[in-house]
């Protein structure tokens, strides 16, 4: 990297003829400033030229591993501890004209704060910045510009690139033929069980719900409760800061549900619209959102944000460790625009999301816990073909970083992806045949360092998590095992038997069909039957 730039000074007072000789002193003492801890002038940095007119003094500067932003700082502090004894103070610093020149042509298009224009030729790019006053100067602004467009690049080189996945581990054979071949999610919407609420949106009835709950509740029991974890209640809305944090509003900006508080609470300031929706028995958005705050907001998103920042700045002792709780009250908005689907794919879910913290020891061994446990519980309890891989980590992906997969080695940072198959996909040897039910990663220290979670001694902090998609796990397991409980496994039958099923809704409209309400009828006789 090369830069060169304008470093404008203002004084406190105008220069003088007298003054010229302690200037001229004061400008070789910010020399050998801009050179301190590099091998020459050229490696750190140097005044190329400079001048004065009345309080404002420019040099002209040119810098070479020292970042032109630092050597600003450094033009200033000199000058301060020289000009002090004549009695000339700094008000304060600008850097102007400055142009960055870096290896490489960079992929880059978009807008860019703080760059004025990209030039790329014969191999090297160059950014002309737009003036820094001090306080950009000191902030690591170009630091991170400079970041950003290695990331970009790195995106530009790797993006294309199909996502990570490798196979970890893939249970027996067990239906062969299928015991089941067809969409669950139809047969759910068809006997009125759910009901579309809105895009990606359903209302589950009593019946639906039992049975969701009866997958949750045998996750819980089976895998989550025995393991230690503990039940939390987290807040399923974010102020934007958060998703700063964790990196979503730059990764996935794109799918994610904002909100806003009204401007006001008094009521009175909407009359204008209240009397508007009173007459026309219309509600038009765009009028509502004049007497809206922006967005300040975004809906539950991992599922996980509210545990990172409930320790945040907090220093913890051995005592405390691990600490594993889960958090399953309430939905988890996406909004997948076109790739949404019956159950499987919607704007709201709900999730079971288990979380964890730790030395890196105990996160490796709470995840390997849970691995086993998940294991056991797909192949024993709800005795499923379910297969394990290696993937591209949702906190990358999630956070729009540019980092690549490492090589696959379970004790360090990653995550594995548990997909159920759906026969009604096709066939099990058909990647579109399996649906990913949930996930379990470790994040090393993804979000103990950003959320500044420390440990008393100094030692290092990761977090894990994993989340339990309740509506996917129905419709996978519904998938492959159809809906008559007589091929359901003991240990969800003996967990039904307990638990007997509510009476459906019949309404005139609802189940739509002949064929749903027949369908309705058999699957709860079928249910009382367990
Ligand atoms: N928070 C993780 C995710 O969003 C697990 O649920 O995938
Ligand atoms: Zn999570």
């Amino acid at each position: 990297m090369k830069c060169r730039g304008t470093v404008r000074v203002e004084l406190s007072r105008d220069v003088t003829r007298d003054d010229l000789e302690a200037l001229e002193k004061a400008l070789k003492e910010v020399g050998l400033a801009l050179a301190k801890g590099f091998r020459s002038p050229e490696e750190g940095g140097r005044v190329v030229s400079w001048e004065h007119a009345g309080r404002v003094l420019s040099l002209n500067i040119e810098t070479g591993r020292l970042r032109i932003d630092e050597a600003s700082m450094r033009v200033k502090n000199s000058l301060e501890a020289s000009l002090g004894a004549r009695r000339i103070g700094v008000r304060g610093i600008r850097l102007e004209d400055a142009l960055v020149e870096v290896e490489g042509e960079v992929r880059v298009d978009t807008k860019l704060p703080y760059v004025e224009s990209i030039e790329k030729s014969q191999g090297r790019t160059l950014i002309r910045l737009k003036s820094l006053e001090e306080r950009d100067l000191k902030r690591p602004v170009l630091l991170k510009l400079l970041r950003l467009l290695d990331e970009k690049e790195a995106r530009a080189r790797w993006g294309g690139k199909a996502e990570h996945w490798q196979l970890l581990k893939r249970s027996r054979i067990k239906f062969d033929p299928p015991l089941f071949t067809g969409d669950p999610n139809k047969v759910l919407e068809e006997a009125g069980l759910v009901k579309r609420f809105s895009i990606g949106q359903w209302l589950y009835t009593p019946l639906a719900t039992y049975l969701l709950n009866a997958m949750r509740e045998l996750f819980l029991s089976e895998v989550v409760l025995p393991l230690g974890f503990r039940e939390a209640i987290f807040p399923k809305m974010y102020p934007l800061e958060i998703g700063l944090k964790t990196g979503h509003l730059r990764g996935t900006i794109n799918s994610m549900v904002f909100c806003s508080l009204p401007k006001t609470y008094e009521i009175s300031e909407f009359e204008e619209l209240t009397d508007y929706m009173y007459v026309t028995d219309e509600a038009p958005p765009e009028e509502l959102a004049r007497y809206l705050r922006h967005p300040e907001y975004f809906l539950c998103y991992a599922q996980c944000e509210p545990f990172y920042w409930f320790f945040g700045g907090e220093l913890l002792d051995d005592s405390s460790l691990p600490v594993k709780w889960f958090d399953r009250s309430g939905p988890s908005f996406r909004w997948e625009s076109g790739g949404l689907y019956g159950l499987e794919r919607v704007i709201e879910f709900h999730r079971v999301e288990v979380v964890w913290l730790g030395k890196p020891e105990q996160v490796v061994e709470t995840r390997n816990e849970l691995l086993r446990a998940y294991e056991r519980f797909m192949d024993e309890i709800l005795d499923l073909e379910w297969r394990a891989a290696w993937v591209t980590p949702w906190y990358y992906e999630q956070s729009g970083a540019a980092e690549r997969v490492e090589e696959f080695d379970i004790d360090k940072p990653g995550t594995i992806d548990f997909e159920l198959w759906v026969p009604y996909r096709g066939p099990r040897e058909e990647q579109k045949a399996w649906l990913e039910v949930g996930n379990i990663s470790i994040h090393g220290t993804k979000f103990t360092s950003p959320f500044r979670i420390r440990h008393n001694r100094g030692e290092t902090l990761w977090t894990g998590c994993s989340g339990f998609g309740a509506q996917r796990w129905l419709v996978a397991f519904l998938a492959q095992r159809g809906f008559d409980p007589d091929n359901w496994p003991p240990a969800l039958r003996d967990f039904l038997s307990r638990n007997p099923p509510p009476e459906p809704v019949s309404a005139v409209t609802y189940p739509k069909t002949q064929a749903g309400r027949e369908e309705l009828r058999r699957l709860v006789e079928l249910l009382k039957k367990v």
